[in-house]
């Protein structure tokens, strides 16, 4: 990923994700940077253990969880994003889930949320990865997208409204529809489902 444009869209430049197959859109930087909307407050409902906020971005949700009361880590590889959700009062760990971690195997909770499923471009990967994160009674809540959504492998580059492009790199979509095959190839199967204002979470457990 291009760090340094994501980090540019945390500071208010306009930055959007370009896709190999000419679609676009705008990151959605203002949900990041705001406050916990209906459905982050259902997900925050779910969490009851220690949880890892994968790609937490500026950190909302391990913030409102650690607001809580509830043992929250965010991690990330944009040192921007790491600044801010500090800043806000979440603890944050800075590198990749790819990488070195703590407490494998122990996680009650790992969440990716808003699009994070596509960190990588190999969500197969990514969900075997968080399977050996989670404690053998864990779970992993997963946003995806909802009917009509996108399913699959894509190749992106961010661009900043100040003409800045990035490198391309791998991403991928994963859809409600696409999302159990998936998860079962990574030794995980759907025990929930739930969508609040159009946006869609499942719960993946061994
Ligand atoms: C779609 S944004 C997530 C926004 C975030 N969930 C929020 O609420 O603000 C994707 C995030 O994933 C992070 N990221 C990308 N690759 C990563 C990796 N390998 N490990 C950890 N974080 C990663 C990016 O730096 C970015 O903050």
């Amino acid at each position: 990923m291009s760090i340094e444009l994501f980090d540019d869209a945390l500071n208010g430049l306009e930055v959007r994700a370009e896709y190999d197959d000419g679609s676009g859109e705008v990151l959605d930087v203002s949900r990041w940077m705001g406050a916990v909307d209906a459905a982050d407050l259902h997900l925050l409902s779910l969490i009851d253990g220690p949880a890892l906020d994968v790609g937490c971005g500026p950190g909302r949700i391990a913030a409102a969880l650690s607001a809580r009361g509830i043992e929250a880590v965010g991690l990330d590889i944009a040192p921007g994003a790491v600044r801010i959700a500090r800043d806000r009062g979440a603890q944050v760990l800075h590198g990749s889930v790819f990488g070195p971690l703590p407490r494998v195997g122990a996680w009650q909770h790992v969440l990716l949320v808003d699009g994070n499923v596509g960190i990588g471009g190999d969500p197969e990967r990514l969900l075997r990865r968080t399977r050996e994160l989670i404690a053998p009674d864990g779970s992993v809540h997963v946003e995806v997208g909802g009917g009509g959504a996108r399913h699959g492998l894509v190749r992106a580059r961010l661009r900043s409204a100040d003409g800045a492009v990035g490198s391309w790199f791998r991403w991928a979509h994963v859809s409600m529809a696409g999302v159990e095959p998936l998860a079962a190839t990574a030794g995980l199967s759907v025990e929930n489902v739930w969508e609040v204002d159009d946006r869609c979470f499942v719960e993946l457990c061994r």
